[in-house]
């Protein structure tokens, strides 16, 4: 079954897109009422999750046009995810939150203390999407002058998931026994106290939170390169995927699941989510008629250096009508393989610098589905059948509207082909996305 996930952004999925007439009219930023309302519409849309990407930082101050104009990417004014989700929880009984969280910069106990609280506050309900920071500028929050390179993010990550899962392993299923009888509340010999010590981390444990609802809340990943897709083939269930056409999902999603193997996993343990932005109306003419309007929300002088920083790369120079350049991508210590994907795809599709800033503004990242709601189904069916994915990511460029209008039109078409639920089944996000509860490691018999 076709697995689908959201991004509740109260300012849209791209920079500008605060300003088109459909986007929510008050200004008020930071509104509860605006993200309980697309929870909501998620789950009427019977949505599988809710992701929050986070960092802990603002982007793009030390450039000023851009910072603002305000890319929802820069994330100057968010809730932090999981006091958020908290309340989402309470407004919603199925859809599930997959909140971002770093191995980088946050504490393993406190981190695995933090979700394992909110999947029993919603009843099974939590994911992490395990990321290792992007901006390299948050380690200046955290009493670092430099970001950790990619070559100790990675093998640090590694460990920290070992050791939030053993401390969420901490407690066996039976062990707050709660006898009124004999006073006894909790059985001693039913703790595991973890006792790590490795090569980045040392924690005792054991965690003062009881096994999470669903075991381990479910682990999501969203590093592409061959780091980011080694810590996915180890430990994630769901992959967040950037996939510029169908081709390159099929690519990926064969890489990711060929690699399982190594870990003693079958290869259909990993879900791929390649995130899309969809353009969707009533008919293919009001769908381009808002791809074009979304457009003209951002001003024009804006898109090169939009590039620019996507691309963390200085086009000044080229002509931006000339076919896009060879560019000498040098590693930087933030993100590489989604800049060097970009990159190789601008050329591929023989677009002009400007044409490749004017799509890129558009969407979220990744691929683009526009039209009437049938040939989005179309795409969103031929990508799935094609296994270039497992499901979607899909961002809606405007809020809350074309969300509902995802729901209300697409969601039905793809319910009547058959590859989507019409209902929800399960009870916890792990059993909507059909994945197994995981044995405590250090008390097998009774998980
Ligand atoms: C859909 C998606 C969401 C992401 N969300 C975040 C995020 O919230 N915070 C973050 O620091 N990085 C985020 N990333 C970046 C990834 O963690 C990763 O750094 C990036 O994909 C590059 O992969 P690499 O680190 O393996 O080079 C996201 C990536 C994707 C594709």
């Amino acid at each position: 079954m076709l697995g689908l996930m959201t991004v509740p952004n109260s300012i849209g999925g791209v920079m500008g897109a605060w300003r088109h007439p459909d986007a929510w009219p008050d200004d008020r930023i930071m509104n509860l009422d605006h993200y309980i309302s697309i929870a909501k519409t998620a789950e009427r849309g019977k949505f599988d999750c809710l992701f929050v990407a986070d960092g802990n930082g603002v982007r793009q101050i030390g450039n000023p046009e851009l910072f603002q104009a305000l890319s929802p990417l820069d994330r100057p004014a968010n809730f932090e995810p999981l006091t958020l989700y908290a309340a989402l929880s309470q407004h919603t009984r199925h859809i599930g939150f997959v909140s971002t969280a770093t191995t980088t910069y946050e504490e393993p106990y406190i981190l695995a203390r933090k979700f394992a609280s909110l999947d029993h506050i919603s009843k099974g309900r939590a994911a992490w999407n395990i990321v290792t920071t992007a901006d390299p500028e948050e380690s200046r929050n955290f009493g670092r002058e430099q970001h950790l390179a990619p070559a100790e993010r990675y093998p640090r990550a590694m460990e920290f998931v070992d050791v939030v899962k053993g401390l969420w392993d901490s407690w066996a299923d039976d062990a707050f026994v709660q006898n009124r009888e004999t006073g006894q509340f909790l059985d001693a010999s039913r703790v595991h106290v973890l006792n790590h010590e490795g090569e980045y981390l040392k924690v005792r444990g054991p965690l003062n939170v009881a096994r999470p609802i669903q075991g381990h809340p479910i682990l999501f990943t969203a590093g592409q390169s061959e780091a980011g897709r080694e810590l996915a083939a180890k430990y994630a269930d769901c992959l967040f995927a950037v996939a510029m056409t169908k081709a390159d999902g099929i690519a990926l999603r064969n890489d990711v699941r060929e690699r399982l193997g190594k870990y003693g996993r079958p290869s259909d343990a990993l879900k791929v989510f390649p995130a899309i932005s969809v353009y969707v109306g009533e008919t293919a003419e009001a769908a381009e008629k808002l791809y074009q309007e979304v457009g003209d929300c951002i001003p024009a002088h804006l898109g090169i250096k939009y590039l620019e920083k996507t691309l963390v790369t200085d086009l000044s120079g080229y002509d931006l009508d000339a076919p896009f350049p060879d560019l000498e991508l040098t590693e930087v210590v933030g993100i590489n393989s989604i800049r060097q994907e970009m990159a190789r795809h601008f050329k591929e599709k023989n677009l002009t610098i400007r044409q490749a800033f004017q799509s890129t503004m558009r969407v979220t990242g990744g691929a683009c589905f526009k039209g009437a709601p049938t040939q989005v189904a179309d795409e969103i069916e031929d990508w799935y059948r094609s296994g270039a994915c497992d499901g979607f990511l899909i961002a809606p460029p405007i809020v809350p509207t074309v969300l509902e209008d995802f729901v209300d039109l697409v969601v039905p078409e793809l319910q009547r082909r058959g590859i989507f639920r019409t209902e929800y089944t399960g009870r916890t996000l792990r059993e909507n996305l059909g994945l197994p509860m995981p044995r405590n490691q250090f008390f097998g018999a009774s998980a």
